[in-house]
C-alpha cells in the first residue's frame, strides 16, 4: 500500500557538519531527480539568516556534492528557508509553525545530538507541529546502550506511532548492502549451500585508513562498537543471514531481520577485542587517559536452524592499512582427492567499498598439472562504488516517500543494543596499535584460526 508523500522537509542541525558533507548533497540530488519539490526548511542556532544557510549549502556542494547545478541548486535555494533559534525555546517552534504553512504531513529530520531529542520532540508538539502523517527521521547511533534506546523509543512513541518514526542506518542505502539480499533471493545457486552444512565460516571487515578526522568529541563518546558495528555492520549481518522474507513490503522484510538477531547470543567479553591507535589520545575532543576503542574484533554465534555451529567475526577500525569493507564467506573443504595438498576454500566475497564486487572464489587445475590446485576467482560484478546512488539520497527520499523498508525499526534497534550491551559495560582494555596497521596482535585471539582474511585493494580504487 503506497504511503502519502511528506508535504515539507524540516531537519534540524541545518548549519552542522552532517549537513554539510551529506544533506544539502542529497537534497541537491533529489531536486535534479525530481523527487524534492516542497518546502525545505532548515532549523539551528548559529546567529544566521537564510542567505548565509544558502552559501552554506553551495559551498557544501562544491565541497561534497560534485558542485552546485545552476538549474538544480537554483530549484533548492527557491525551496528553502531557515529558522535559527534554540531548540529549548518555544518561539523557535512558533516560527517554524508558520514557515510550514498549510503543510499537513511535514517530516522531521533531526540530524543533531539524541541528547536534544526529548525537548525537540517535546517543542514539536506543543507548537502543534506533530499532526497525524507527520514522520519523524532519527540519526544513528540511536542511544548508546539497551537503557537509552528504550528510553529514546519511548519519547519518540510518545509523540509519533513507530510507523511515522524513520531510523537511518545509510548503509542501508547503499546498493551494495541492498545487493546482499537482492544476490541471495534471486540466484539459485546460492540457496543450497548458505548453511551450517555448506558454509565454514564468516568475516566482515570494515576497515577505514584514516583517523577520526576531527570528530574527536563524538568519537569518544562513541567508539567502533557503537558508531559502526552496532548498526551497519549488524544491518549487513541481518542481510547476509536472514530467512526470505514472506513478501517485499517494509515489515515483512523487517521481521526477518529481527528474528535474526533474536537468534544472536550476547557477545561474552573473552569473544572481543578492543584496540586504541597510538595518537588517538592526542586528538582534540579526546579525553586524558581515554580507554575508548578505535577498532574492535569479534566473534558471534547465530543460534538458530540455520546457521548454529557457524562462527561470524567482524573486525572494523580506523587508521588500518586500506579503506574497504567486505564480507568473505568460506565454504567448508572437499575430501581429499587429488593428491595430498588441500584445496583451498571455496568462498563468496561481496565488497560494499570502495568497488562493489560480487565473486565467487573456486579451486581449477593449475598451469603444471602438479595436482595442485590454483584458487580463481569468477567475478559477478564489479561496479566503482562511487557512481552509486548516494545513501543519503535514497534514505531521505525513501522517508518522505513513508517507505519504511531501509529503517530500523523499535525491536531491531533494541535487539542489536542487547547483543552488545554486556560487553560495552564490561571494561575490557584497548589494546594500542598502530596506525596503518590491521589492529592489535590480540585481535588474532578471536580471530578464525586461519587467521583474518585482510581485504586486497587496488591504488587506485581506494579514496
Ligand atoms: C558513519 C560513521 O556512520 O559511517 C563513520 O560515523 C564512518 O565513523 C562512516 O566513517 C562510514 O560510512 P561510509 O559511507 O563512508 O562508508
Amino acid at each position: 500500500m503506497s504511503e502519502p508523500k511528506s508535504d515539507a522537509l524540516v531537519f534540524f542541525g541545518a548549519t552542522g557538519d552532517l549537513a554539510y558533507k551529506k544533506i544539502f548533497p542529497a537534497l541537491q540530488a533529489m531536486v535534479k531527480r525530481g523527487t524534492l519539490n516542497v518546502p525545505v526548511i532548515g532549523v539551528a542556532k548559529a546567529n544566521w539568516n537564510l542567505d548565509q544557510l544558502k552559501a552554506r549549502a553551495r559551498d557544501s556542494l562544491e565541497k561534497h556534492g560534485g558542485g552546485a547545478d545552476p538549474q538544480a541548486f537554483g530549484k533548492l535555494a527557491a525551496l528553502l528557508s531557515y529558522v535559527d533559534g534554540d531548540y529549548a525555546d518555544a518561539a523557535t517552534f512558533r516560527q517554524l509553525r508558520q514557515l510550514l504553512g498549510s503543510a499537513q504531513r511535514p517530516a522531521h529530520y533531526l540530524a543533531i545530538p539524541p541528547v536534544l531529542f526529548g525537548s525537540v520532540v517535546q517543542q514539536l508538539e506543543k507548537a502543534e507541529c506533530t499532526a497525524s502523517g507527520t514522520r519523524v527521521v532519527i540519526e544513528k547511533p540511536f542511544g548508546r546502550d539497551l537503557e537509552s534506546a528504550r528510553n529514546l523509543n519511548k519519547i519518540l512513541l510518545g509523540a509519533f506511532d513507530e510507523d511515522h518514526i524513520f531510523r537511518i542506518d545509510h548503509y542501508l542505502g547503499k546498493r551494495p548492502v541492498h545487493n546482499m539480499t537482492f544476490f541471495r533471493f534471486t540466484n539459485t545457486l546460492l540457496e543450497p549451500c548458505w548453511n551450517r552444512h555448506y558454509v565454514d565460516s564468516v568475516q566482515i571487515t570494515m576497515a577505514e585508513d584514516f583517523g577520526i578526522q576531527g570528530r574527536g568529541a563524538f568519537y569518544d563518546q562513541t567508539g567502533t562498537v557503537r558508531d559502526v558495528v552496532q548498526n551497519h555492520l549488524f544491518q549487513v549481518l541481518a542481510n547476509l543471514t536472514m530467512e526470505p522474507p514472506v513478501r517485499t513490503d517494509s515489515e515483512s522484510v523487517r521481521d526477518e531481520k529481527v528474528k535474526v538477531l533474536r537468534a544472536i547470543p550476547e557477545i561474552k567479553a573473552a569473544d572481543l577485542v578492543r584496540g586504541q591507535f597510538r595518537g588517538y589520545l592526542e586528538e582534540q575532543g579526546v579525553a586524558a587517559g581515554s580507554t575508548v576503542e578505535t577498532f574492535v574484533a569479534l566473534r558471534l554465534a547465530i543460534d538458530n536452524w540455520r546457521w548454529q555451529g557457524v562462527p561470524f567475526f567482524i573486525r572494523a577500525g580506523k587508521s588500518l592499512p586500506v579503506t574497504c569493507t567486505e564480507v568473505i564467506a568460506y565454504l567448508l573443504r572437499p575430501p581429499l582427492l587429488f593428491g595430498s595438498s588441500q584445496p583451498h576454500r571455496d568462498y563468496l566475497r561481496l565488497r560494499i567499498s570502495p568497488t562493489n564486487d560480487a565473486a565467487i572464489g573456486v579451486n581449477v587445475m593449475d598451469e603444471a598439472e602438479t595436482g595442485v590446485g590454483q584458487a580463481a576467482e569468477l567475478l559477478a560484478l564489479r561496479t566503482p562504488g562511487l557512481n552509486e546512488r548516494d545513501a543519503y539520497e535514497r534514505v531521505l527520499t525513501d522517508a518522505m516517500m513513508g517507505d519504511r523498508t531501509l529503517f530500523a525499526r523499535e525491536d531491531y534497534v533494541e535487539e542489536a543494543w542487547r547483543i552488545v550491551d554486556p560487553v560495552l559495560k564490561a571494561g575490557t582494555p584497548a589494546y594500542p596499535y598502530a596506525p596503518g596497521t590491521w589492529g592489535p596482535k590480540e585481535a588474532e585471539a578471536v580471530g578464525p584460526p586461519e587467521g583474518w582474511h585482510n581485504p586486497l585493494v587496488a591504488k587506485e580504487a581506494s579514496r
